[in-house]
């Protein structure tokens, strides 16, 4: 087998890397050995043939040989857990902070008597839009210039609520007309919190309000549009009838920040809150699953509207979609459209208005991270859409990184969408109404819809009027283009110094079925880059752009990971994973500036219960780009989901989010959590941030 011997990494940090240092022949050669043999995998086979084709296949794909010396995890692994505290390793401590409803806003700011268990469920809608919101997901630190690694801005984003929790146990209305002190409080438990906070001289963190930095970006806060969509007729509603501005970011799951230091929030599952009435046979609607009755809160059916106001008309009854009135300047019927964003939030600046660049797309946003930026050059977000084959898109601006660029710099530019060749090759394909490739493609679409929709769906299409068409529609121009259904493309991460970027595949049980249906119009047979019928498991993709640039359109990708069981994996090394590291379903990803991979997991409610004793509860877990190794660092409490993850700049704080302690507990006892609260507090569990440190005051991970 020919080796990469003569491979060279790309430069790191240089613009202009050798390109016939590419090695193209070897790299295809080992990527095909690797394929094969993950195809074998995937099969059932024993790992003895495994064994043979793999003898030195991590060290002949050589990624990672520049990489940093540091990077490989120096603690003792974690075992598999399912009790209901959390775990670190032999020298770590971890501790809860900012749980769902802690107050960050006011005079209760560190008041415990506020902050029971009992005074958040008991707050009311007003209250809670000073107190931290629901279900932690993506986070950031942005450190402040006094006390860079002591004191800072988190933010973290909220993604729904478990209405149950939210409101003390048996008030939650759950059909019907709801209150509107309820609705409030959900909405307000919803988007972003941004809270300052510092570290004292005993090493413990507090929220503080001396900055005045502290605010709640909510599913009701004044939003602009910006980009392409802004003005469209898609996006004119009563509220805005020139189409510039919509109130609410939702379902914010994963985030970003960019390189002007501002926090992206990512739009992902807000489709079910809207009832679209007999508008939802529209394709904005459909391709999305936008439906005739809103299936989550109901907040369409307020039974008054608190804070309402002439600026902040119908706040709530807007979740009402439907064609009510004469015209889109008299109803709601857009207000879907206006959701869907990547948002951008000024951590720095309370004042600010967010801001929805509609430039990058609009689909179910999981998360958005940029590559590490060169003066001259485009800047480049990668963000995934998470729902059963979905796609991986890229973002590529138009106008070069200055210094002195900002958030204008997302009004314009390209956004493209992977297809990954079974050859261990991919391109990026325009979704650009100016692009001669699209219009080609879309026009064969519009003459031959079932070339595309095979079992009828969308049978009615008809091409892209403009490019705002093309956004608000992400979804259906990628179908056209040819894009590679994933396996539900989870958080993504760039490693900062080689700018590989690697993709978590959660898992996708609907991968290899013969028929498509409404919410899965394309077929998705089993692929070289997804390699398992009904992945159970899920795993993580990586790919380098050509020339290491990151705004290239062709690249060449590898497969991680394949997470699973002892009988059912595969690390780089060609192994099994085993007791010290085995997991499924990973989702938040993040490569920190030591150049360690964190991998978290989300096993779903469905699969917490049933693999609640193999994988144990859901976990974090630290790895080794270069050489492959996986060690388990954290396991949570029952019934959560791992996400998001940051560290102070000198890597010595880490900050995890718990999201939903205890989901699904009411329909099986092995869920059940009182974290981080404890037995006795009443506490039905929880969503929470950790802190963990280490006690020698080290660099987490060492
Ligand atoms: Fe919000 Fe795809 O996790
Ligand atoms: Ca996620
Ligand atoms: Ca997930
Ligand atoms: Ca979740």
């Amino acid at each position: 087998m020919a080796m990469a011997s003569d491979y060279t990494h790309p430069d790191v940090g240089n613009d202009e890397p050798p390109t016939n240092h590419t090695g193209n022949q070897t790299f295809s050669e080992i990527v095909q050995t690797r394929l094969s043999r993950r195809t074998i995998v995937a099969g059932g086979a024993t790992a003895v043939v495994g064994a043979m084709l793999d003898a030195s296949r991590a060290d002949a794909l050589g990624l990672f040989k520049k990489g940093p010396a540091a990077a490989e995890p120096g603690f003792q692994a974690v075992s598999v857990y399912n009790g209901d505290g959390v775990i670190v390793p032999p020298g770590y401590t971890a501790r809860p902070f900012l749980p769902m409803g802690e107050v960050i806003i006011g005079d209760d700011v560190g008041n415990p008597a506020a902050n029971t268990v009992q005074a958040f469920e008991n707050a009311s809608g007003a209250d809670m839009e000073n107190r931290m919101g629901s279900h932690h997901d993506g986070i950031h630190f942005f450190p402040l210039p006094d006390d860079p690694n002591g004191h800072g801005i988190l933010c973290v984003n909220h993604e729904y609520i478990d209405p149950y929790k939210t409101f003390p146990e048996g008030d939650y209305v759950t059909s019907g007309t709801r209150p509107a002190d309820q609705v409030r409080k959900g909405i307000a438990a919803h988007g972003v919190s941004v809270v300052e906070i510092q570290r004292n001289s005993e090493g413990e963190w507090n929220p503080v309000t001396t900055g005045g930095y502290n605010r709640k970006v909510t599913g009701e806060t004044r939003c602009e549009l910006r980009g392409p969509v802004r003005g469209s007729s898609l996006v004119q509603t009563k509220y805005s009838p020139e189409g510039t501005h919509t109130r609410g970011t939702l379902n914010n799951c994963g985030h970003g920040t960019t390189p002007w230091n501002t926090y992206l929030t990512a739009e992902e599952n807000w489709a079910s809150y809207f009832a679209a009435g007999e508008g939802a046979s529209r394709r904005e609607y459909l391709r999305v699953g936008v439906e005739a009755a809103s299936s989550r809160y109901g907040w369409d059916m307020a039974d008054g509207e608190p804070t309402a106001s002439e600026s902040n008309p119908d706040p709530y009854l807007r979740f009402n979609a439907a064609p009510t009135g004469d015209s889109a300047t008299d109803d709601y019927r857009n207000e879907p459209n206006c959701q869907g964003w990547i948002t951008e939030i000024d951590p720095l600046d309370p004042a600010s208005t967010p801001i929805k660049h509609t430039a990058m797309g609009r689909f179910a946003h999981e998360g958005c991270v940029y590559a590490p930026v060169q003066k001259g050059r485009p800047v480049v977000f990668y963000s995934g859409d998470d729902a059963q084959n979905q796609y991986i898109y890229k973002f590529v601006t138009k106008d070069p990184f200055l210094t002195g660029s900002g958030s204008e710099l997302l009004d314009e530019g390209t956004l493209y969408v992977a297809k990954f060749h079974d050859d261990g090759t991919g391109e990026w394909l325009a979704l650009d109404i100016e692009d001669a490739g699209f219009q080609a493609k879309m026009a064969a679409a519009a003459a031959d819809p079932a070339s595309v929709w095979p079992d009828g769906h969308y049978s009615d299409f008809d091409g892209f009027v403009d490019q705002a068409d093309v956004l608000v529609n992400t979804r259906l121009a990628a179908d056209v283009v040819g894009a590679t259904p994933m396996d539900r493309p989870e958080w993504l991460a760039v490693h900062p110094k080689t700018r590989e970027v690697y993709c978590a595949l959660t898992n996708n049980s609907q991968r290899g079925g013969e028929t498509t249906n409404a919410e899965r119009p394309i077929l998705a047979p089993v692929d070289e880059a997804n390699p398992r019928a009904a992945s159970q498991f899920g795993h993580i993709i990586r790919w380098r752009e050509r020339g290491n640039r990151p705004w290239t359109l062709n690249f060449r990708w590898d497969i991680f990971v394949l997470a699973g069981p002892i009988d059912d994996s595969d690390d780089l090394n060609g192994s099994a994973l085993d007791p010290t590291n085995i997991f499924a379903s990973p989702d938040g990803i993040w490569i920190d500036d030591n150049g360690r991979l964190w991998i978290q997991t989300d096993k779903g409610t469905g699969q917490q219960v049933t693999e609640t004793y193999r994988f144990g509860n859901n976990q974090m877990l630290c790895a080794d780009p270069e050489t492959g190794e996986i060690k388990r660092f954290f396991v949570g409490c029952r019934g959560q989901e791992t996400t998001g993850v940051i560290m102070t700049p000198d890597s010595r704080t880490m900050f995890i989010n718990l999201q939903h302690p205890g989901e699904g507990s009411e329909s099986n006892p092995t869920l059940v959590s009182t974290y981080p609260d404890g037995p006795g507090s009443g506490s039905r569990g929880r969503s929470t941030t950790i802190i963990i440190t280490k006690d020698d005051g080290g660099v987490i991970g060492t």
